[in-house]
């Protein structure tokens, strides 16, 4: 049982972090998703929830101009979202994910958050109001333009409708 008064969630700015926080996060991204052969984009913010001191979930918040159907669009990127084995089942990922949307939405003043996940945790997504789009969506690589192969999911945070179409992240995936 956890004591949900003893969870403390914050968001700081990458540039506000210092080498060894930073590359911590990167190590637990890169253990947990290590085996996708993809280069993935570094985020601008990091959101970290904390049980008693100790970090047990992590998501990662990107900025981008990215391009639907050739035309500009700003909007939000969610990566890495991470919760600790032994703390998992405990709907926290539902309350990481509503912080970081609030943030998005209040701070960075977006209206759109989007993020590229595999099948398996579609239906966590689905449950906090995130929705697939067809895309397809493409994304850079050193390698030149790639077409990510598993899902990509949006969340509208305001009453604009998403424009259904080509997506090109304008740079690295997240
Ligand atoms: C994915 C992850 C963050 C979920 O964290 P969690 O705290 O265990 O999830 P929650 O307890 O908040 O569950 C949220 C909802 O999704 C459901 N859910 C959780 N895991 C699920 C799964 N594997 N399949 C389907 N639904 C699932 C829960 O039942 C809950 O729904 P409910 O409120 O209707 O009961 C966690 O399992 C994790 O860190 N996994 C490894 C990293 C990863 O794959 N991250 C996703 C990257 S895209």
């Amino acid at each position: 049982m956890i004591d949900i008064r003893g969870i403390n969630i914050n968001i700081y700015n990458a540039t506000d972090m210092n080498k060894s926080e930073l590359d911590s996060l990167e190590d637990w991204f890169n253990s947990e998703f290590g085996y996708i052969e993809i280069e993935w984009a570094k985020p601008q913010w990091y959101l970290i929830m904390k049980y008693d001191n100790e970090i047990i979930g992590r998501i990662g918040i990107i900025k981008r101009r990215i391009n639907i159907n050739s035309k500009n669009l700003e909007i939000s990127g969610i990566t890495g979202a991470i919760i600790k084995e032994q703390f998992r089942g405990k709907k926290l990922s539902k309350i990481m994910l509503q912080k970081a949307t609030n943030f998005i939405k209040d701070k960075l003043k977006l209206k759109f958050a989007l993020l590229l996940c595999r099948d398996e945790v579609v239906p966590i997504y689905k449950k906090c109001n995130w929705y697939i789009v067809k895309g397809p969506t493409l994304f850079e690589q050193t390698t030149g333009l790639k077409e990510y192969s598993k899902n990509t999911m949006v969340i509208n945070l305001s009453n604009n409708i998403w424009p259904d179409g080509v997506i090109n992240l304008k740079g690295l995936p997240w």
